[in-house]
């Protein structure tokens, strides 16, 4: 995949900053499109990536940044698009931001693209788009049903991509992960979203000192120990299997769809334990209600992924997660 030159966008932020990574280690000129609402400059500069600061909801901009690549020999011949807002809760207040944001800023971006005649797509859609589990592990052909804003826009997009594939030959890999965890295992990029939501930086800013106690929403869920379950997965493995799906769509095969997740659920309950193993902090746990939209259990099966993409993740293990999020956060929060 040496000298293809990758467009990634939200690639300041925590998953697409591993896929710029993973891309450079493969060989791929990359180009980060982040607005920095949520990115972070020092992690892009980190990268050595050439940082553009916009947004994808900026047509001009788009079009000028393909024309110029073209212009000085060096095309876009692939975008990996990061770029949304994720906050579910947020997306429930206030939807207009995330229909915007996720759905119109992601049109605009394929417009342009078609305009460039760029047609190969990979995207992050997510877990959420399959609502209320009816079975678990959940597979691609699981009816999807969102139950928040968030969600829905992810599933726009997804049938937005289908028909781009019929009108123009966008040719997307669309990846709908689980629960992205852990760091970069060299502890040089990692997880900073800001607020932060994710339970695994939360367990860790509590041992780190910077959270009074860890809230577990709902201890009395039908699950072995009460506390939900949930699909964790390490975002360099992530990352990989984004370089895999690049690869497939590059060699000419059809747009696919694939879960990105390990196959083995871990309650609440079991990471905060695992946690505190790992960092030797105790960690102060709270028991609140619990939140309307949660289910008890969210486990995926990426065996497509692995069968299709020969994806292999590396670090499936929950305490290899733990202790590449625990390098990271130390570092960061010094
Ligand atoms: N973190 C997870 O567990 C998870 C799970 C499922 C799906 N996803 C999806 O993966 C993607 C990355 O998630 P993340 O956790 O790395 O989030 P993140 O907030 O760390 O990264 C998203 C980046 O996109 C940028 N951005 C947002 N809107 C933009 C726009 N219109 N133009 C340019 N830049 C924009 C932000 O500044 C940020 O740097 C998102 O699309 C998210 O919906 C994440």
């Amino acid at each position: 995949m040496s000298n293809q030159t990758i467009l990634v966008t939200g690639g300041a932020g925590y998953i697409g900053s591993h896929a710029v990574k993973a891309l450079q280690k493969v060989g791929c000129e990359v180009l980060i499109l982040d607005n920095l609402v949520y990115g972070h400059k020092d992690i892009a500069e980190t990268l050595g990536a050439k940082l553009i600061i916009g947004d994808t909801n900026d047509r001009a901009l788009l079009d000028k940044l393909f024309r110029d690549q073209v212009k000085c020999d060096r095309p876009i011949s692939a975008v990996m698009h990061f770029a949304a807002y994720a906050y579910v809760g947020e997306s429930v207040t206030q939807p207009e931001k995330y229909y915007r944001n996720n759905v119109v800023g992601t049109l605009t971006l394929l417009e342009a693209m078609i305009a460039a005649n760029i047609k190969t797509f990979v995207f992050s859609s997510t877990c959420a788009s399959y609502g209320v589990p009816q079975q678990i592990p959940i597979t691609e052909d699981h009816p999807q049903a969102p139950i928040n804003p968030y969600g829905a826009t992810k599933l726009m997009v997804e049938r937005i991509l289908q028909d781009f594939d019929v009108a123009y030959g966008l040719k997307s890999v669309i990846f709908r992960y689980f629960n992205a965890a852990g760091a970069d295992p060299n502890g040089a990029i990692g997880e900073d979203h800001n607020p932060e939501t994710h339970l695994i930086p939360l367990i860790l800013q509590t041992a780190l000192g910077k959270r009074e106690a860890i809230t577990v929403y709902g201890s009395d869920y039908p699950t072995p120990d009460g506390t939900c379950i949930r699909d964790y997965i390490h975002v360099s493995d992530l990352a990989e299997a984004h370089v895999l799906g690049l690869q497939y769509l590059l060699d000419g095969n059809k747009s696919e769809i694939f879960n990105l997740g390990n196959g083995n659920g871990f309650s609440v309950k079991q990471v905060i334990d695992a946690a505190k193993e790992i960092t030797s902090k105790p960690i102060n746990v709270v028991i609140g209600d619990r939140r309307a939209g949660d289910p008890p259990a969210l486990v995926g099966s990426a065996e497509k992924a692995r069968k299709i993409l020969n994806w292999q993740p590396q670090y499936a293990d929950l305490n290899l997660i733990l202790q590449h999020a625990w390098q990271w956060h130390q570092k960061r929060h010094a």
